[in-house]
């Protein structure tokens, strides 16, 4: 995919947000700075807030209090701008749509179509301008899922899909990754092939966000760790969050808030 200038703005800011559902605080005085051009990997147990954070910054959520920019906006307009992409946990996908892999990431380059010739903006999307499907030849080389172009998208094993729908991000080309546990339900290879691709959008410049629940490919590929239990217990070097007392300080935030947060200096 193509390189990204890299920003000195922090990708994401979050300042002070709370957040609830039916009057139930989920997340609680979250503060944080993700910086752009970084690989952040968010990690917290099943219900600690991490997919109602994604929301919020997608701008599909509303905080009930505080603020949230991504890139120095607000996250709304990014989104609609395709400054962000998004890889759900589970996807709204119809799998039994009979649309094919090759179509499946060519709805990533909607965005992208807004700009072309209105001619090919009333033709179905199939005949749009070919540098689309050039990229998204590329994204689905990236997967190694080529082979699979012309297969309907429900005819495909759970990691397969999981890799056409981080080719779909990939095909975006926007500037900030969110994935939402990417590697669930993925075999040994197609896990090291998504984090090599994600390692190389990340050395392309682009901000990578990923909540995760695999320890090993936190400590491996990202900068920067992020626990979060409705609260943030800490953020900084994955060295220094994933150790056994942070992990025990993160499995226990739910409940009380013993601990200032741990924020390393950038
Ligand atoms: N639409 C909703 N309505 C009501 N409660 C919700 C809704 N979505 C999430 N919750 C609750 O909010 C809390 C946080 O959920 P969230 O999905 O953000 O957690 P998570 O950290 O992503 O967990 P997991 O690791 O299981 O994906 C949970 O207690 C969940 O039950
Ligand atoms: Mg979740």
């Amino acid at each position: 995919m193509s390189e990204v200038v890299h920003q000195s703005l922090p990708a994401v800011e979050v300042r002070h947000v709370y957040a609830a559902y039916d009057g139930q605080a989920v997340l609680e005085d979250v503060h944080i700075d993700l910086p752009a051009g970084e690989w952040t990997a968010i990690i917290g147990p099943n219900g600690a807030g991490k997919s109602t954070l994604f929301r919020i910054l997608l701008g599909v959520m509303k905080a009930q209090r505080g603020q949230v920019q991504v890139l120095g906006q607000e996250p709304s307009a990014q989104r609609r701008a395709g400054v962000m992409a998004y890889m759900a946990q589970q996807e709204a996908v119809e799998w039994d749509f009979p649309i094919s892999v090759r179509d499946t990431v060519l709805t990533g380059r909607y965005g992208h179509m807004r700009g072309d010739a209105f001619w090919r903006r009333i033709v179905p999307p199939r005949w749009c301008d070919p540098r689309h499907w050039a990229v998204v030849r590329q994204a689905l080389k990236a997967v190694d899922m080529q082979d699979y172009a012309d297969r309907p998208i429900g005819a495909l094993s759970g990691g397969q899909k999981k890799r056409v729908l981080l080719a779909r991000a990939l095909a975006q080309e926007a500037r900030v990754l969110l994935l939402d546990e990417p590697l669930a339900g993925v075999d040994t290879a197609s896990e090291r092939l998504i984090m090599k691709v994600l390692d190389g959008e990340r050395r392309s410049g682009r901000t990578v966000i990923m909540v995760t629940h695999d320890m090993d490919s936190a400590r491996r590929y990202a900068d920067k760790v992020l626990l979060l239990n409705r609260q943030v217990v800490g953020m900084g070097a994955p060295e220094r969050m994933l150790v056994d007392e942070m992990l025990a300080r993160t499995a226990a935030a739910g409940w009380v808030r013993d601990h200032e947060p741990l924020v390393e200096a950038s």
